[in-house]
């Protein structure tokens, strides 16, 4: 298997063993044993050397550990390229040693679970829903359809689908004490910050979502949320430009309803543009699920504590609002702002390069390669401009990429167009304000959270999430009173982190 961020991980537990002499790597066996040796034990037989000119080398799928502070040799299993962390814990340097314990902050190199649902090979550039080419889904599929897959692992056959489209469709209103929720906020309220209010406010509303353990339960509540998160959207949209709502029309896909509750105005009945309504399907197609990100951890991370997938849906909400993650999309689009014209594009790079702020749009912890999703993206921005004009954005986009894809800085740290770069140029296209951006992330990325969230919920191995750290501050010390307190060491103590 490829190393890549997808790989599984985890081998059983307590399974290393403590080995006192030097581990077996070189057995002397005699030639006619070799084929019953493979065979019977699955060893790959390495190089012949040695006496009677038989011997040769056995690996084994385990890690040898040799801890220079006490001598001692230690074999872990390897299991799908990876150790167990437990598997550390049993070296120590003393008797009163806690045991040994990996340092990764920001997850640079360890997984946290084992998954089924989205493969993502970022040297390649290569991105899978449960096998499936994204390509493939893009050209073939539609949003709801993918959604399906990603929670139920296989697509869907015609009445699987059509029950599923079903029970989408009729949990699309939201409880009219929700939009009292809603009027709340002040009309400059960013649509993000009602999303995630709205989708937390969810969980007041529907309280036997508590019950996580029931299937059946569940079903419940990833079909309410499905449903529903268009509609908030929407209704945050139009709070925030003080139209009224308008209520979802079921007669119409599940985008083509989004943007009736979006752009309707004074017509009985709202007509989206196939091509646009197509567009926004590929867009939620290529949204909807990323393994191991930001927000999928901190919905993992919130889940793992048994929360309703409200509460926690509104955590992953929270995380992807952040400009490194799903507040890129608006980032971009504020930058290209700001730049202006293509003439000012080399000396924004210049800036970039001195590391006065980062290109927004551009690299990504897991792709070194350009982003699959903004491969299409470029592509179906032709189809919507075709319909909507040209938005002058993209000459300055393209011209950025260009200059940006030549340079070394970017060549070398491999420092591709992400799939946030050219998205908002087509949001904008399409009529939707730049602070929308973010929420219309959030919409398709519902249905990867929640499979991700159901796969925690039945996966054995998990429990509630808790890092481990490694405390550097002071030991126990005594407290002392106001008056004795010394202000410059204090602030010194402060400053330096607990270190002084
Ligand atoms: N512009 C300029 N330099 C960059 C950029 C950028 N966009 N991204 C990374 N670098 C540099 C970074 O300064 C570092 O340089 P050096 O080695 O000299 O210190 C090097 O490239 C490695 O970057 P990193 O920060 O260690 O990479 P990371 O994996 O921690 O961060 C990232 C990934 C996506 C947060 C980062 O590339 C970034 O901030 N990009 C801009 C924001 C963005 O577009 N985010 C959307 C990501 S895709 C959608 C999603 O996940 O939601």
């Amino acid at each position: 298997m490829r190393a890549s961020e997808s790989r599984g991980s985890c081998p059983r537990a307590n399974t290393a063993t403590r080995v006192e002499h030097p581990p077996r790597a070189f057995e002397q066996i005699p030639k006619r044993h070799y084929a019953s040796l493979k065979q019977n034990t699955g060893l790959k037989i390495g190089r012949l050397r040695g006496r009677e000119g038989f011997a040769m080398s056995a690996t084994r799928d385990t890690l040898t550990i040799t801890d220079n502070r006490t001598g001692k040799q230690y074999e872990v299993p390897v299991k799908d390229g990876t150790i167990r962390a437990m598997d550390l814990r049993q070296i120590k340097a003393g008797e009163e040693d806690f045991g040994l314990m990996t340092y990764d902050p920001a997850f640079m190199n360890t997984a946290s679970c084992k998954s089924t649902i989205t493969y993502i090979d970022g040297d390649r550039g290569i991105l899978e829903y449960r096998g499936y080419p994204i390509e493939q889904l893009a050209e073939q599929s539609n949003y709801l359809e993918v959604a399906y897959l990603l929670l139920h692992g296989e697509l869907p056959t015609e009445k699987q689908l059509a029950d599923w489209r079903w029970n989408i469709t009729h949990h699309t209103f939201i409880n009219e004490n929700i939009k009292k929720v809603l009027d709340g906020f002040h009309h400059s309220a960013h649509p993000m910050g009602m999303f995630e209010a709205m989708v937390a406010a969810l969980s007041t509303f529907y309280p036997e979502a508590k019950n996580i353990e029931d299937a059946a339960c569940r079903r419940k509540q990833i079909h309410r949320l499905i449903a529903k998160v268009p509609t908030i959207a929407a209704f945050a949209f139009r709070h925030r430009i003080g139209l009224p709502y308008s209520y979802p029309d079921n007669d119409l896909s599940y985008e083509g309803n989004f943007l009736n509750m979006m752009f309707k105005t004074t017509e009985l009945k709202y007509q989206p543009n196939p091509v646009l309504e197509r567009a926004l399907s590929v867009l939620f197609i290529l949204h909807a699920d990323h393994e191991q990100n930001c927000s999928t951890n901190a919905m993992r991370s919130i889940g793992s504590a048994h929360t309703d997938p409200y509460s926690a849906l509104a955590g992953a909400a929270a995380a992807l609002y952040g400009p490194l993650h799903g507040g890129a999309n608006e980032a971009v689009l504020r930058m290209l702002n700001e730049i202006g014209s293509v003439e000012r594009v080399p000396e924004y790079v210049r800036r970039v390069k001195a590391g006065e702020f980062k290109l927004m749009g551009f690299g990504h912890r897991v792709y070194k390669n350009y982003d699959p999703r903004a491969t299409i993206i470029k592509q179906i921005a032709y189809e919507v401009f075709d319909v909507t004009g040209k938005d002058p954005l993209l000459d300055l986009a393209l011209e950025l990429e260009r200059i940006a894809l030549e340079d070394e800085y970017f060549v070398k740290r491999k420092l591709y167009p992400n799939v946030d770069f050219y998205s908002g140029i087509i949001y904008r296209a399409m009529r939707f304000p730049v602070d929308m951006f973010p929420v219309l992330f959030a919409i398709p990325r519902t249905s990867g959270w929640l499979a991700q969230w159901v796969e925690l919920l039945e996966d054995p191995e998990q429990k509630i999430a808790r890092p481990r750290q490694i405390y550097l501050g002071r030991r126990t010390r005594d407290y002392v009173a106001m008056k004795q307190r010394d202000g410059a060491a204090a602030g010194q103590a402060a400053g330096a982190g607990g270190e002084a």
